[in-house]
């Protein structure tokens, strides 16, 4: 595969970051606190791989990344930053380093942290709603943005599950629930939304959900390992932090070896659904290949 990984993810960064500061209200917009707070997390440095991977699958779709899909990409890391904003708040997760910087509670308090996350959320339906697509396809991203969101199977959901499931012994089914909701559904709808975008037909869109199921839950299996096995300066969050809050973690039930052979055995098959796009689904492969071999 000649495909260079670290430039398609430095060009989806630069046209997510570009599209999220023309989306988002400026930091000098009354109320002055809450539009900061929300850039001070949005702009903390994350790796943007769900845009990427919306992007990657609407190219595997149309031959070339389209125009526009950078703000399905914003919309989405919108999504994805209010999640971040509140799994870090006392009440959840309880963590005071985020990106590499302080959380937004830390730093604006916890009424403007719940707020941010908020008007995070609200803002990414807003631009949901006028993406450059038909609007079938518009209506059909926006309700499968709900659903992925939600808490049914979702990421609300999967988070509930993951912090009821604190210090409860962790069982497969259990941590296989967590793990698919609370971050594989965002995952998967990343990838599935940018097919939708492109004007993909059943087929495709079959073989991306597969793709994005298998992807999504490799993913957090592989956070879960880089909780264990890196630093909080290489994370750019605090690590070790699984194991002290008594997580329901992939390596807590089936150990590290095991989750690392998990994690790989998930892209492999993740790669065998995406046969049906050829060579124009080697960037999503790329992209799937970085999730499990990251560091951060
Ligand atoms: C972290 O996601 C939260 C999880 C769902 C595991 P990322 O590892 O994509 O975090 P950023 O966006 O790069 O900060
Ligand atoms: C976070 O899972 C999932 C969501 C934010 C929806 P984690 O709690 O494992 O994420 P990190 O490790 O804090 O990034
Ligand atoms: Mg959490
Ligand atoms: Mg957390
Ligand atoms: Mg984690």
């Amino acid at each position: 595969m000649s495909i260079d990984v670290q430039s398609i993810l430095s060009h989806g960064v630069a046209a997510t970051d570009a599209a999220l500061d023309r989306l988002l209200p400026a930091a000098t917009t009354v109320p002055i606190s809450i539009h900061s707070a929300m850039r001070h997390s949005v702009f903390a440095g994350g790796k943007r791989l769900r845009p990427v991977l919306a992007m990657q699958a609407a190219a595997a779709v149309a031959g070339a990344v389209p125009a526009g899909v950078e703000r399905l990409g914003a919309a989405i890391e919108m999504l994805h930053t209010y999640s971040l904003i509140h799994d870090d708040l006392p009440a959840l997760d309880n963590d005071d380093l985020r990106r590499g910087k302080p959380t937004c509670h830390v730093v604006y308090g916890e009424a403007i942290a719940i707020l941010a996350g908020d008007a995070l959320q609200t803002q990414a339906w807003e631009v949901l709603s006028e993406l450059a697509c038909p609007p079938a396809a518009t209506v059909r991203i926006v309700r499968l943005m709900a659903q992925a969101v939600g808490t049914v199977d979702g990421m609300i959901g999967g988070q509930v599950l993951d912090i009821e499931g604190e210090q409860q012994k962790p069982t497969a089914e259990l941590v296989d629930a967590i793990h698919r909701a609370k971050t594989g559904a965002l995952i998967r709808v990343s990838v599935v939304a940018g097919g939708v975008f492109a004007g993909a037909d059943e087929a495709q869109m079959i073989a991306l959900d597969t793709f994005g199921r298998k992807a999504g839950l490799a993913f957090q299996i592989v956070d879960d390992i880089l909780d264990v096995t890196q630093d909080s300066a290489q994370l750019g969050k605090t690590a070790g932090k699984d194991l002290t809050s008594e997580k329901a973690t992939w390596p807590a039930v089936f150990g590290l070896e095991q989750s690392e052979r998990d994690a790989d055995r998930l892209i492999g098959e993740a790669f065998e659904a995406l046969a049906i796009f050829g060579k124009r689904a080697d960037g999503l492969k790329a992209i799937a290949r970085y999730l499990v071999e990251r560091k951060s």
